[in-house]
């Protein structure tokens, strides 16, 4: 069962104890306030101080490289015959399609994988591990469901069919569309056009597709995006649902163990600008784990308007990746979308963010609407992060702005450019700030948002594998 955190601890470890060596300061504990440690973990969130150093110096031999297929199978403790025996599954991250030489040209991508049987005390013998003894009914079947779909086994070269209906039928040929084979890690990214789809559409249509004769989940869904109008992409953490990854004891159980809590106001700003903004369609990107998309599908199709989602990809293998994931996600949405606006929304708490969507904004100046990042330092006394406003300084002043609650967006006629209100005040300095020790913040610059929220999961994960010395 350790498997099913390995594929993250993979990736993770790998990032945290990179990027944290720099550092020889001390272990990231940059919170010297008392933080409001969640009742129920409260024994694991004691251990995060005295067991970071142990596990970011632990995790690289205990891990290694990448985890190929056979070690993972190695620590599962499945034999080829085990794991030929479990059926496929394939799963698709709800997409895009543009309208291009006459046809919808739709994304297709996903990861096919298999999920192997992992039973309900396998689990629990995990969370007592965990010492979550504490969590009620609600919060252990959340942890459960949650840490269940991390137990996803990448199947390398799959190659599937799939197919896609609108309005309930189906519209490609009874032989469907064969996908591209699959990559070493599972997952295929590309664009099929389709024809017999209604063309010329003034709002996003949603479609459904489906891969065939898979176990999993098989099915996703496409957002066809007209040709021109506005595009809205947005984060995920702290923009749109309450995780709080600047705080480690919380975001990790904001993230595994309690339901997800929405920002207050962004449903209903982001339900607003569904329905008077025109043509438009929205992208979520995150550096989630793609095994927990469907958690996330879930629930952000029942807050948010449907849209496409871009997850991190299972193959990175270096930290410098995660910012170019970041990146090829924007690229390819600008490239698709050529004569569309996009409004970027993100929050001070992730650096990836502060970084890639200033450098696309330099790259395609005239596709900018509005750059919106929410400055979690300034609504919630408990980040302390500092974060850098650096990557801004070249740009517009009239196309970015730095916002605390979804009031400071709602008045702002995104349609005709107006990004700013000049009641909110912007505190930027174009360099380091936020944090605890303000603008000089020392050791603790080399620890920012994004990495301080990878080095929460990794705690989290090597705590449920047993390699964190505790
Ligand atoms: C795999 O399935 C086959 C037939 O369904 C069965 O004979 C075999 O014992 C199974 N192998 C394992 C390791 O369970
Ligand atoms: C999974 O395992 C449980 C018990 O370990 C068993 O009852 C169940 O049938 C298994 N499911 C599958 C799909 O093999
Ligand atoms: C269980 O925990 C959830 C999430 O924190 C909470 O919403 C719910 O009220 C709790 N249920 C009970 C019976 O305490
Ligand atoms: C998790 O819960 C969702 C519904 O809430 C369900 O569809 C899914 O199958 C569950 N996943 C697992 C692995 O139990
Ligand atoms: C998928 O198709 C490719 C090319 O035909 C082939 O090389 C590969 O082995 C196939 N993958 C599987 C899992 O059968
Ligand atoms: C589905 O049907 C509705 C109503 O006829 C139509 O407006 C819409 O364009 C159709 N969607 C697609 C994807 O064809
Ligand atoms: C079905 O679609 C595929 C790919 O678009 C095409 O190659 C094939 O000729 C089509 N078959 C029929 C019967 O239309
Ligand atoms: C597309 O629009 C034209 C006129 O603008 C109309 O005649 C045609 O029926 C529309 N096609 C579809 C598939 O909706
Ligand atoms: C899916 O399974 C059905 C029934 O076993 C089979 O007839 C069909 O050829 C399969 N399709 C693909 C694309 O594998
Ligand atoms: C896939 O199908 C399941 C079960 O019908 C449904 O709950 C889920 O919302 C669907 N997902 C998508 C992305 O359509
Ligand atoms: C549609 O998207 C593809 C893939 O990004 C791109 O190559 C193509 O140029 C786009 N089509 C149009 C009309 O912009
Ligand atoms: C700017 O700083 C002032 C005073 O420190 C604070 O009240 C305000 O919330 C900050 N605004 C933003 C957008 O950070």
């Amino acid at each position: 069962m350790s498997l099913s955190i390995l594929t993250l601890v993979g990736s993770l470890s790998l990032f945290s104890v990179v990027n944290a060596s720099p550092a020889p300061g001390p272990a990231p504990s940059p919170a010297p306030a008392p933080v409001p440690a969640p009742q129920a973990l409260s024994s694991l969130s004691s251990a995060f101080s005295s067991a970071t150093g142990a596990v970011a110096s632990a995790l690289p031999t205990v891990i290694g490289d990448w985890p190929s297929l056979s070690d993972i199978e190695d620590k599962l403790d499945l034999s080829d015959d085990d794991l030929a025996n479990i059926s496929i599954s394939g799963l698709l991250i709800p997409s895009y399609a543009n309208f291009t030489n006459n046809a919808w040209n739709v994304r297709f991508y996903g990861l096919a994988y298999k999920l192997p049987n992992i039973s309900t005390s396998d689990l629990d013998s995990i969370i007592n591990d965990l010492q979550t003894d504490n969590l009620n009914q609600t919060q252990e079947a959340l942890l459960q469901n949650r840490t269940q779909d991390l137990a996803s086994i990448p199947v390398p070269h799959a190659n599937f069919t799939a197919i896609i209906s609108a309005n309930g039928s189906t519209v490609t040929n009874s032989s469907g569309i064969q996908l591209a084979t699959a990559d070493d890690a599972g997952e295929f990214d590309q664009f099929v056009p389709i024809q017999g789809l209604n063309q010329n559409f003034t709002s996003t249509e949603v479609v459904s597709t489906a891969i065939l004769n898979v176990t999993g989940p098989g099915n996703g869904t496409a957002i066809l995006v007209p040709t021109s109008g506005i595009s809205i992409v947005s984060d995920i953490d702290d923009v749109m649902r309450i995780t709080k990854v600047y705080v480690p004891n919380q975001g990790l159980f904001n993230s595994f163990v309690q339901p997800y809590v929405n920002v207050p106001g962004i449903p209903e700003l982001f339900n607003k600008w569904f329905h008077t903004l025109p043509g438009v369609a929205f992208h979520y990107d995150t550096t989630t784990p793609v095994e927990l998309t469907r958690t996330y599908v879930d629930y952000l199709f029942s807050n948010f308007p449907v849209g496409s989602l871009e997850m991190r990809p299972i193959n990175i293998s270096d930290p410098t990746q995660i910012l170019e994931a970041r990146q090829n996600s924007l690229l390819k949405l600008f490239q698709t979308f050529p004569q569309r606006k996009f409004v970027l929304v993100g929050d001070t708490s992730s650096s990836t963010l502060l970084s890639a969507y200033p450098q696309i904004a330099q790259q395609f100046p005239n596709q900018i609407a509005c750059i919106f990042i929410r400055n979690t330092s300034a609504t919630d006394s408990d980040d302390k992060i500092p974060y850098s406003t650096k990557e801004f300084q070249s740009l517009d002043p009239n196309r970015y702005f730095f916002y605390r609650t979804a009031d400071d967006l709602s008045q702002l006629d995104i349609a005709v450019g107006q990004c700013r209100d000049q009641n909110v005040p912007q505190n930027i300095t174009f360099g380091e700030q936020g944090g605890v020790l303000g603008n000089n913040s020392g050791t603790l610059h080399v620890i920012s948002g994004w990495e301080w929220r990878v080095w929460v999961m990794t705690v989290l994960v090597s705590v449920v594998l047993g390699t964190a010395a505790l």
